[in-house]
Order: C-alpha cells, then sequence, then structure tokens
C-alpha cells in the first residue's frame, strides 16, 4: 500500500475537495462515526433534518460525541437539540458553528476556546458531501449540480447508490482511468475506437471516447459515446449516448493515506416521465450493467500493486499529465493558478477529430 509521499503529491497527505461521505438514506439523524482522511469525524442531523460534519471528540475532555450507548443524555434523548450536539460525558453542548453553546453546571461561563471542528457538508442528489481542505478554507470549486436527480418530469430516473467498500489502493490509481486508453478494449469490450482525448481544465478534466462496445452496443448505435469528467479530485461524472440517455457517478474519498471508498451510481432518462414498473425495471438494469463495467476496474485495483511511475508508451493516454493535474489538489491552493496555466488544453491519443463533437 502506497501513500501520497510515495505518489510524490505534494504538501499534502490528504487532498482539497468535495466527497461523498455516503447514501444519505443510510445516514439518518442519530449521531455516526464516520472515519475518512484519517480522522474521526461524527455526522448528525439537527432536528430540522439538516446535516452536520464534526470532529469526532469533544475539546473539553475527549469524549467521543458518538460512540455512546448508556450516557443518560443519549438515553434521555438530549444529544442533539436544535442543531446543536451535546456531549455525552458531561453535557456541554455545542452549535452548528462548532461553539459551545450550553454548559449545564456552568450557567455563568463557557471558555472561548470551547469550540469543536466543524466541516462543511451538503445533502444532495441523494448523498451527502462534505468540503475537506488541509489548509482549512472555505470550497474554492462548486459541488457538482447533478441537476438530473431534480428532472424526474423530463424521464430521469434517480439514482440508488451501489457501494463497493473499501479498497486497499490510494485513488491516484482510479484516477489514472482517464487517461487509460489502453484497458478499454482488454477490460470493458470495447470495440473499434473512433476517438479519445483528454481536455484539462482548471479543476477540472474531461475524457471524451467514442468506440463500439461488445456487449452495450447493437446494429441500430453501433456507436458509444462517452464524455466522462473530474470536478474536484474526488467526483466522476459520465454522460453515456448510447440507446438511452444516462448520468454516472463514481465516488471515491480517502479513508486512510492508502485506501479509498469507492461508490457508483447511474440516472437513467426514459422517453416518458411517469414510468411504467417495466420502464423502471429497464433503468436499473442499466444502473446493474454499468456498475457491473466500474466492477470490471474495481478486480483491477483491488488486486493490483502500486504503480508508482507508470512504464507509459507513446500509444498510451497521458497518465503524466493527469497525474500533473491530479497533485494540485495535494498542494496550496495559492499555487493550482500556475499549475493550470502549465496543463490546460486538449490531448487526443486516438483518431484526429472527434466525429460528433458533444460538449461535457
Ligand atoms: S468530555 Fe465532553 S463534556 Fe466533557
Ligand atoms: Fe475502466
Amino acid at each position: 500500500m502506497a501513500g501520497a509521499q510515495e505518489y510524490k503529491l505534494g504538501a499534502f497527505a490528504f487532498p482539497r475537495g468535495w466527497f461523498m461521505l455516503g447514501d444519505a438514506a443510510t445516514l439518518e439523524a442519530k449521531p455516526t462515526t464516520l472515519h475518512f482522511f484519517g480522522k474521526d469525524m461524527v455526522f448528525y442531523r439537527g432536528q430540522s433534518g439538516k446535516p452536520h460534519l464534526v470532529h469526532a471528540y469533544c475539546p473539553h475532555m475527549g469524549a467521543h460525541l458518538g460512540k455512546n450507548s448508556t450516557s443518560y443524555v443519549v438515553r434521555d434523548g438530549e444529544q442533539v437539540q436544535g442543531e446543536s450536539i451535546r456531549c455525552p460525558f458531561h453535557g456541554w453542548r455545542f452549535g452548528e458553528d462548532g461553539k459551545c453553546d450550553d454548559i449545564p453546571y456552568s450557567p455563568n461561563f463557557i471558555p472561548k476556546s470551547a469550540c469543536l471542528k466543524t466541516y462543511p457538508v451538503i445533502e444532495r442528489a441523494g448523498i451527502i458531501w462534505m468540503w475537506h481542505d488541509p489548509e482549512g478554507g472555505q470550497p474554492d470549486h462548486e459541488l457538482p449540480a447533478f441537476a438530473a436527480w431534480d428532472k424526474q418530469d423530463e424521464g430521469w430516473v434517480r439514482w440508488v447508490i451501489d457501494d463497493f467498500g473499501t479498497l486497499p489502493i490510494h485513488q491516484i490509481e482510479i484516477v489514472d482511468n482517464m487517461a487509460d486508453y489502453g484497458h478499454m478494449s482488454p477490460i470493458h469490450g470495447s470495440l473499434d475506437c473512433q476517438y479519445f482525448d483528454n481536455v484539462f481544465d482548471g479543476t477540472k478534466i474531461i475524457q471524451r471516447f467514442d468506440a463500439g462496445h461488445r456487449t452495450l452496443t447493437d446494429a441500430s448505435s453501433p456507436v458509444l459515446s462517452l464524455d466522462t469528467w473530474y470536478e474536484g479530485p474526488g467526483i466522476l461524472q459520465s454522460e453515456m449516448h448510447g440507446a438511452f440517455p444516462s448520468h454516472m457517478l463514481i465516488a471515491h474519498t480517502p479513508v486512510e493515506d492508502g485506501t479509498v471508498r469507492l461508490w457508483h451510481a447511474l440516472m437513467v432518462k426514459l422517453p416518458k416521465a411517469d414510468p411504467s414498473a417495466e420502464d423502471l425495471e429497464m433503468a436499473r438494469a442499466f444502473q446493474v450493467a454499468s456498475r457491473d463495467a466500474l466492477a470490471q476496474d474495481v478486480e483491477i485495483w483491488a488486486n493490483k500493486e502500486a504503480s508508482i511511475n507508470p512504464m507509459q508508451i507513446p500509444a498510451d493516454g497521458p497518465y503524466g499529465k493527469v497525474r500533473l493535474w491530479y497533485r494540485q489538489f495535494y498542494n496550496p491552493r495559492e499555487e493550482a493558478a500556475a499549475t493550470h496555466k502549465r496543463i490546460d488544453g486538449t490531448v487526443i491519443t486516438f483518431g484526429e477529430k472527434r466525429p460528433d463533437p458533444i460538449a461535457a
């Protein structure tokens, strides 16, 4: 298992960006322990349902805010009040800004330093997302909109979350996939590639790919057109222009430096809103096919050794440039503009001109 230092990613052990924490349906109101970025954190919902994410340990004397079932604070249902969370040990309570707002046995004195670290979190498209920044700054790029989630009236069927669990691999090897032209045929069954390129654009990287496929295409639509892009280091989306338009998500979040949790999801646009049970079944079957395609990559990732320096040949995609792009998230944000200036642009790996360009 190799970490950020072995891959020479930069100053930080973990990247800056928006990251998935989990399926919103499974993250309920009760304080829940989460472990990402080598840190213990506690997720809870305020009484309004609003999600909150805080450091797991109380600044008073270090009690765990999420691992308690026997304190009367927890048994009496007094742990979450309004948007605040109360520690099970001495009952100190912390507001959504992290500041202590009540010490039951000290009505007149609350130390200014009694503050719990909080992390920005957003619930969107059925998923809880957090902003992680080793420099402690506010987001410097937006969380994607996942607009199709709210377009059920146009025939979009919402995704369900496929959880691939934690893989013993650094996420850079998942991001490498953006340049990995050579695995498309052996792993995924792509046929007769027509075009493959990568566009580097600030915090975004795009892959445009057109090819046939052993099972996903037929005589009526022989070419599968894919636009795939990262917005930031941990959120991949892909639009497949085949028999039905679909919108795929692959999200990955570091657990420790060298291990990563991986999720997949897919929304499909059916020809009509108000789908029948049969239509819905077909949309689900699309998601299963897409999940199974990712599982082909996952089997490789789960069993490979670290590739610190890929042995790149001229016919490969631009692995080196993808890794340069990825390094921006492991270094101070003030250095990112210089990286963009250096690498922004298009690299064509196969073909000359995209046959039927579709904007990502
Ligand atoms: S350790 Fe949390 S209130 Fe004392
Ligand atoms: Fe792949």
